[in-house]
């Protein structure tokens, strides 16, 4: 076997609050081929999410951090993370706001995936106020998390038609199947910035 010397080695650790239906997919995705992007981590705030059972499943780490004291918690996830020789963040519907500090600590290298053709639609209840504006398209993006909700740099989105019939439940679902497919490829996309 050729040795790669000199290839980066990304750790990525995964931030979820609920289902984990992209952690699943990102740790399919990274797990199957041979990429130097490895999920060694899933970190929750909530110790009843749902996607936490995917350590068990994929034989990987999980850490819960429960929030009574921001500053307090993310300096425990700050060491968990150098612990884990952690060096990007995946946030997968992780309901914290970060710090500027923690931030700030990670350079750059936290991502995450929003449900909205973003700069459009930042924030919650996306679906709703999409559906309530009669937008004829939505989608999703993957972008750089910096100081604003929802407003670092974009990585990659994709576009999804909405239907006059589709409803808040139908139009998450057709946008959650292409969130589990751009997450890997903007995660790949961004691989020789990392
Ligand atoms: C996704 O819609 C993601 O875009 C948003 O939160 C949701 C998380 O879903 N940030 P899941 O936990 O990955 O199923």
């Amino acid at each position: 076997m050729v040795k790669l010397i000199g290839v980066k080695k990304i750790n990525a650790a995964v931030f979820i609050s609920g289902t984990g239906s992209n952690l699943r997919s990102l740790l399919i995705f990274f797990k199957n081929k041979n990429f130097n992007i490895k999920i060694k981590l899933i970190l929750s705030n909530n110790p009843k999410a749902k996607g936490l059972k995917y350590a068990k499943i994929f034989k990987i780490k999980k850490k819960i951090i429960v929030y009574k004291n921001q500053n307090l918690a993310e300096k425990k996830i700050l060491s968990c993370l150098k612990k884990n020789k952690i060096n990007l963040v995946c946030l997968a519907g992780f309901m914290r706001l970060l710090s500027r500090r923690f931030i700030n600590s990670f350079n750059g290298k936290i991502i995450n995936i929003h449900p909205s053709l973003l700069p459009k639609y930042k924030g919650l209840n996306t679906h709703r106020r999409v559906i309530n504006k009669k937008e004829r398209y939505s989608g999703c993006t993957v972008h750089y998390v910096n100081h604003k909700v929802d407003s670092g740099k974009i990585i990659m989105q994709k576009k999804v038609k909405i239907n006059k019939k589709d409803t808040v439940k139908t139009l998450s679902k057709k946008i959650l199947k292409q969130e589990h497919r751009l997450y890997p490829k903007a995660l790949l996309k961004i691989y020789p910035n990392l």
